[in-house]
């Protein structure tokens, strides 16, 4: 090998071992604050950005969205989200929330721009690390994932009533199995008495296939004016 050429090469080597030895010295430290409400240095941002994004539209590229106008697919798909996303995600009319306030990443405001369809449904089946956004494939077949993408592309047009009529007529949280219906009463002592009118206040648990149990309010009760201080574990609290 030429002199010049084993010399830059040594450079080169002591480089990456001098760079490697700061980028430990950096996690060692402790300097890199990982707290939520601090936001990302620009530069990691933008890396974390670009391969969110990248690494999603890759795995997406192949997905067949079907037919997302069908009414009855928006529909059903509007009672899930609001049973299992608006608490991050909004809906139209609903203020902030303390999960949409406080994670970081923030969860986007669905109810004002739609996602690529595709790329929606890979999120919602995968979730995606290190964020709030949960993997929800485990609980929910691809047929109502679809449903709930194509209520996705219609939320950013409806208004506030719109959107609660549809929740309304939708059937509620009911993805196929795995979720507890608690107005059939299935003797479930976790029930905290909800009735078949939906009383404003009262909560709704679900018992997923996974044994998981999520609670919520009713969905009435799920717009700040009426439940300000109803967190979404379904306890009152105070601040
Ligand atoms: C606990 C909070 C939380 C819940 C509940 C939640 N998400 Fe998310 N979601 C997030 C966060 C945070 C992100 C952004 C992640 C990121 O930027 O890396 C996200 C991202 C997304 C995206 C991608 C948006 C984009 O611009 O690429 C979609 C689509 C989505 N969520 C749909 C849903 C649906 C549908 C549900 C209900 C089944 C849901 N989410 C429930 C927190 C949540």
């Amino acid at each position: 090998m030429a002199g010049p050429l084993k010399t830059s090469l040594a450079t080169a080597a002591a480089m990456v071992g001098l760079g490697a030895l700061v980028a430990a010295g950096v996690v060692w430290s402790g300097a890199y604050n990982v707290a939520a409400d601090d936001p990302h240095w620009a530069p990691v941002h933008a890396v974390i950005e670009a391969a969110r994004s990248r690494s999603i539209t890759v795995r997406a590229a192949g997905l067949e969205p079907p037919d997302l106008a069908d009414p009855e697919r928006i529909r059903q798909g509007s009672g899930n989200y609001d049973a299992m996303c608006a608490g991050c995600h909004l809906a139209p009319g609903m203020a902030a929330t303390e999960m949409s306030r406080g994670l970081y990443p923030p969860p986007p405001d669905l109810s004002r721009a739609a996602v690529e369809a595709a790329e929606a449904f890979w999120v919602i089946e995968h979730g995606i690390k290190a964020s709030g956004m949960p993997a929800w494939g485990g609980s929910m077949d691809d047929a109502y994932i679809w449903n709930m993408v194509a209520f996705l592309q219609a939320m950013p047009s409806m208004d506030a009533d719109q959107y609660r009529a549809m929740v309304a007529g939708s059937g509620g949280h009911d993805h196929g199995g795995g979720e507890t219906h608690p107005h059939q009463g299935d003797g479930d002592p976790g029930h905290h008495g909800a009735s078949a009118d939906g009383d404003a206040g009262e909560v709704i648990e679900h018992r997923h296939a996974d044994g998981t149990v999520e609670s919520h309010p009713a969905p009435q009760a799920a717009l700040p004016e009426t439940a300000p201080d109803t967190a979404d574990d379904g306890h009152d609290h105070q601040h």
